[in-house]
């Protein structure tokens, strides 16, 4: 064979493997409303970056006549590109292919994807769409997902890894995703789930359709697996390009500055009346936020689980930043199981990435009930206090209205490290609300009074007086400063700058044992 033939066997071959299973199957997958492994890739990554690893690996499996179906790359496309010109390796399962099911050089091609990006310090990208472990392969298939396990535990806190689910991600499978820092899901399109439908209904005689067990929607409200609900696909490849933005390559290096011509030194009145003056009325604190941040973009994450926490990214001065702030439009803002689990998790990320935490404060305190006592809150609850403790980043903290009992403790208190805390004037540091705390320690002078609903107010507004302002903490040094609303952004990003340098870490150990 000449040169020249050479090459034309070879561009033939590349032609032959982007055609993955073939055009009737992309052709079915454009009718699931579904775009192919590689047209995802296309859209996620810079233009023309692309660069495929594994292209001519082929399955070695001769049982079931697959030694007669061999498709080249198999059922998942590997390589890396950019993003925003900055590096990340990427996999992305392509269902035309035996249905995206994972065989032994699938795995294959993800792990070697995987090491690679750990060794160079970029992010993994991993689009799903798969119908699980390739049923022909056996346990060999079985071992293939655990070789990935294994890689997403040993590169978790060192590079950042995102999931997207673009399809069907079923059985163990949905583990390398669970494993990974972040999952979007693309409404009515992907599901997650261990059992599918078909077993559920033999076990628990439950009738369920395929979105309501493991849709996005369920993941993104109820079970809190999906931290991002795209309305396509293209929403969701877009959206994980704007995630990136905000993350460093990996552990070791800081998150990207993004200079904004937002005014450094900018003041917002609008800040000083968004309390209102009634303790008991809510406010979103998500607006509190975007009068804060650069050009008021906030990207919030996990937006519909435990809505009574907020949290996402947001840049201050150019500089990356994680936002935790509870909300008192939803449940006042008490911290529960959920919102525990949440926040935590998100503390844990951004201290594993350098990314500085803002907490804005507003928690009348832990929810009450059996039902969430016996559900465990205070394990729950135990993981983002030692989320919190734990974390060596920049930890600034804002107190905007309630801080009471040990949620004032929990929220990036000074006592656990807390680097700068700040509280509006119109904050309330106590061991409980006014009322409560009245009722409790002048019990017996409330049912002797004559006219005890009279003497409760009096007391209430004495108790408020004393103990529930900023300035019994302030006198103490468990504030920094008490300043006026609208100063907020100036003093975060003169304190973002202030503590640029920070260096601190825990005791050398293994690990800890953080109440999981
Ligand atoms: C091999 C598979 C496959 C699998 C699908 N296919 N799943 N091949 N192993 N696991 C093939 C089909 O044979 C078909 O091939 C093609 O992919 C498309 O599948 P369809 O069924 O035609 O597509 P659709 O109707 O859209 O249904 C998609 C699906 C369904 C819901 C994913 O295929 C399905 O239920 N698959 C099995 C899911 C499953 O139970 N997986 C095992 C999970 S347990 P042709 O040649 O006809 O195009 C698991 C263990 C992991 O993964 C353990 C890790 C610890």
């Amino acid at each position: 064979m000449s040169n020249a033939a050479k090459i034309e066997h070879l561009r033939k071959l590349r032609e032959q493997a982007q055609l993955g299973g073939g055009p009737e199957r992309i052709e079915a997958q454009h009718k699931r409303g579904r775009l192919t492994a590689r047209e995802r890739l296309e859209l996620l990554l810079d233009k023309g970056s692309f660069r495929e690893t594994d292209m001519f690996v082929a399955h070695r499996t001769t049982d079931f006549g697959l030694d007669k179906r061999k498709y080249l790359g198999d059922s998942v496309v590997t390589g890396w590109g950019t993003i925003d010109g900055r590096l990340v390796y990427v996999f992305s399962q392509d269902f035309t292919v035996f249905g995206g099911s994972l065989g032994e050089v699938h795995a294959e091609k993800v792990c070697k994807i995987m090491d690679m990006a750990l060794k160079n310090g970029a992010p993994v990208i991993g689009l799903n769409d798969s119908g699980g472990a390739r049923i022909q392969e056996g346990v060999v298939s079985l071992g293939g997902y655990a070789d990935i396990f294994l890689r997403n535990t040993l590169a978790s806190g060192v590079i950042p890894q995102i999931s997207a689910i673009m399809g069907p991600c079923a059985g163990g499978a949905v583990y390398s995703p669970a494993l990974t820092d972040f999952i979007f899901m693309v409404r009515n399109s992907s599901y997650m789930f261990v059992t599918g439908p078909d077993v559920v209904k033999s076990v628990t005689h439950e009738d369920v359709s395929f979105e309501e067990l493991g849709g996005a929607e369920v993941h993104a409200s109820a079970s809190g697996v999906c931290h991002y609900v795209a309305d396509s696909e293209a929403d969701c490849l877009y959206m994980i390009r704007v995630l990136l933005s905000y993350l460093p390559q990996n552990n070791m290096e800081d998150p990207p500055f993004v200079p904004s011509s937002d005014d450094r030194l900018r003041t917002e009145a609008a800040l000083d009346t968004i309390i209102p003056e009634d303790p008991g009325k809510p406010y979103d604190a998500r607006d509190v936020i975007r009068l804060i941040v650069d050009d008021g973009v906030f990207f919030e994450l996990h937006e519909l689980f435990a809505p009574n926490i907020v949290v996402g990214f947001a840049r201050l001065g150019g500089h990356s930043v994680g936002i935790v702030a509870n909300q008192p439009s939803v449940l006042a803002g008490v911290l529960d199981i959920n919102s525990a689990d949440k926040a935590g998790r998100f503390v844990r990320f951004c201290d594993s990435f350098n990314i500085p935490i803002i907490t804005f404060v507003d928690l009348p305190g832990f929810l009450p009930g059996t039902a969430h006592e016996h559900g465990g809150i205070i394990r729950h609850g135990a993981k983002l206090l030692y989320a919190y403790c734990e974390a060596t980043v920049p930890k600034i903290t804002i107190i905007t209205r309630k801080a009471y009992g040990g949620a004032y403790d929990v929220m990036s208190s000074k006592h656990i490290r807390g680097d700068l805390n700040l509280a509006w004037p119109s904050a309330e540091l106590a061991v409980m609300g006014p009322e409560g705390a009245v009722n409790i320690i002048f019990r017996k002078e409330l049912s002797e009074a004559k006219d005890p609903d009279r003497r409760r107010a009096e007391l209430v507004a004495e108790y408020r007086e004393k103990l529930a302002n900023p300035y019994v903490a302030a006198s103490r040094g468990y504030l920094d400063d008490v300043i006026e609303p609208r100063h907020t952004r100036p003093r975060l990003i003169n304190a973002l700058e202030m503590l640029s340098n920070k260096r601190d870490a825990n005791p050398p150990k293994k690990h800890g044992n953080i109440p999981l």
